[in-house]
């Protein structure tokens, strides 16, 4: 998105961008959610504060790795989105800061819970349901049925035709994991996987590749944040999602603050302006469709609804834990990933 069409976006919300405020620093962030969302809060939060926001894009899963690797010396400020479980587990490894925001009984039960969690060392900023995408031109021409549920996904007529990422870089992908083993049981779970393997043609890196591949024709069915889909749509790819029969899991997209931060209040600043209303619109603003975790951000139609859809009652204090997260994750590459196919 050109700076151009962010500013006409945030004045489409009537926020108010005031001339360039004076030089107010800088701050560093990782930014897990889609870029042109990154990219539009780098330019509001700049025009608004006159903070200088350096912003470096990476999966949920890199973004904890990069946060681990340079724990002697952060570089970083502020992680922004991806999926939770990866900010539980930066929370356990004291990668990240306690920090109670007085905005925090704003928002939703669910986001709440997840900064109580983590001893207030992350806070939900959006949540979204894990389901399938697939491409509704591809899907008719190949004469294949519309996968309605899990089980649905390992009839061999979808061989090569479905995407999904890895779990070690993406936290969609992980979050599949985990929903998987709470859904079926650990060992049911990982039969499941092993059979799936055989129709995957590909596992991607982000958790996003997979259903902008299948927007592009690339591939016909995705395992994706079914909140990514109408984004696609708008920009009139034929793509539709489901949520499967047998129920799903959600993330509770995540925010932190990296412990050691050099530029600590703006730090506070970003996290705290990131809670507000008027911050989250930014999502929907910028075609992305998850539920946002302040109660007064107003919720757009095309946000998946959470009550016609069946979830699971995910463990996030369970999935998130650094030694489940890492064993489950090895356990995928040795046991899944390395098969043939
Ligand atoms: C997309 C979704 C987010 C999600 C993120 C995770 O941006 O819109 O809701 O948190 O992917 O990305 P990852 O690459 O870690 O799966």
């Amino acid at each position: 998105m050109t700076m151009r069409s962010t500013l006409f976006a945030a004045a489409a919300l009537s926020v108010a961008v005031p001339a360039l405020a004076q030089d107010a620093g800088q701050i560093n962030v990782i930014c897990s959610v889609q870029a042109e969302w990154c990219n539009m809060i780098q330019t509001v939060f700049a025009k608004t504060t006159g903070v200088k926001v350096n912003m470096s894009l990476k999966g949920s899963g890199e973004a904890l790795a990069q946060l681990i690797a340079e724990k002697a010396n952060p570089k970083t400020d502020v992680w922004f989105g991806g999926t939770g479980d990866p900010h539980l587990q930066a929370a356990e490894l004291g990668l990240s800061l306690e920090y109670k925001s007085a905005s925090l009984p704003q928002l939703h039960a669910w986001a709440q819970q997840q900064a109580q969690q983590s001893g207030y060392k992350t806070v939900g900023i959006y949540s979204g349901p894990l389901g399938f995408g697939y491409n509704t031109e591809l899907i008719a021409k190949k004469k294949l049925p519309i996968p309605k549920s899990w089980s649905d996904l390992l009839n061999p007529a979808y061989k090569g035709e479905i995407q999904v990422a890895n779990p070690a870089s993406s936290g969609t992908a992980y979050t599949m994991v985990a929903t998987l083993v709470q859904l079926m049981g650990e060992d049911k779970a990982f039969d499941y996987m092993k059979a799936l393997h055989k129709n995957i043609g590909q596992y991607t890196r982000s958790g996003t590749g997979p259903i902008k591949a299948v927007a592009r024709g690339e591939t016909t069915v995705s395992i994706s944040f079914v909140h990514d889909g109408p984004g696609e749509a708008m920009q009139g790819f034929p793509v539709a999602t489901i949520t499967p029969a047998e129920g799903t899991g959600a993330e509770i997209g995540s925010m932190s603050i990296i412990k050691g931060a050099r530029n600590l209040d703006n730090a506070k600043k970003f996290y705290e302006w990131a809670l507000t209303a008027q911050a989250q619109q930014f999502g929907a603003a910028s075609r992305q469709f998850q539920l946002p975790s302040n109660k007064s951000t107003p919720v757009d139609p095309r946000v998946p609804d959470f009550k016609k859809i069946k979830f699971i009652n995910y463990d996030y204090a369970k999935y998130g834990a650094s030694t489940e997260r890492k064993r489950l994750i090895s356990k995928w590459e040795k046991d899944v990933n390395s098969l043939p196919r």
